[in-house]
């Protein structure tokens, strides 16, 4: 099938002027969704972030970058042990519970693991971490962890491209 007319290139040095145009490129690269877990002051805490990355094999690493500026940052840049939950298709109502005005944990079965962080059941993979290094990455912060626990299952991950989420559907050669 053919495709549709091609949208001109857009090349840009991303500076002030061109913050959109910056965020738009970055939309282009498709990712999963994860919601990092950690224990607050205030009891369980959570942050959406799509910023999840594998990092090592061996020893097991992972990243994840929050927002300098974010009103958690404080919370989940000290966590000591925190959880990435990977979302699946059927999670889509887990982004707004942990987004600024989000109800957080309240109605969601979840877990203490040994190291005392809020662990929510169903997702569709879970990393249970320890922190490992931190780096400085501009307005974010880099948190590398390793992996102290791991689980998964079968399911289908929830995917955010542009601004938009939709499901995983794998490409069928012929
Ligand atoms: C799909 C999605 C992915 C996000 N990924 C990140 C991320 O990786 N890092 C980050 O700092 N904020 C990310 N955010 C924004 C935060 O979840 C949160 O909404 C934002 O920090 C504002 O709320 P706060 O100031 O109360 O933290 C993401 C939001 C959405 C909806």
């Amino acid at each position: 099938m053919a495709d549709g007319p091609a949208m001109q290139d857009v090349t840009f040095t991303p500076d002030a002027d061109n913050a959109r145009a910056f965020r738009d490129a970055l939309g282009r690269f498709a990712t999963g969704i994860t919601v990092v877990t950690c224990a607050g002051a205030d009891g369980p805490a959570g942050f959406t972030a799509n910023s999840f990355a594998a990092v090592s094999l061996d020893p097991p690493l992972v990243l994840w970058s929050p927002a300098k500026s974010s009103s958690r940052f404080v919370v989940f840049a000290g966590a000591r042990h925190y959880s990435i939950h990977v979302l699946d298709e059927a999670h889509a109502g887990w982004l707004n519970r942990f987004s600024r005005t989000g109800e957080g944990f309240h109605g969601l079965s979840h877990e203490i693991t040994p190291e005392g962080i809020p662990a929510i059941h169903g997702a569709l993979a879970r990393f249970d971490c320890e922190q490992h290094a931190t780096h400085d990455g501009g307005d974010h912060l880099i948190v590398v962890g390793r992996v102290l626990r791991a689980s998964y299952r079968t399911g289908t991950p929830l995917v955010f491209s542009q601004g938009a989420y939709g499901a995983f559907t794998p490409y069928t050669p012929g």
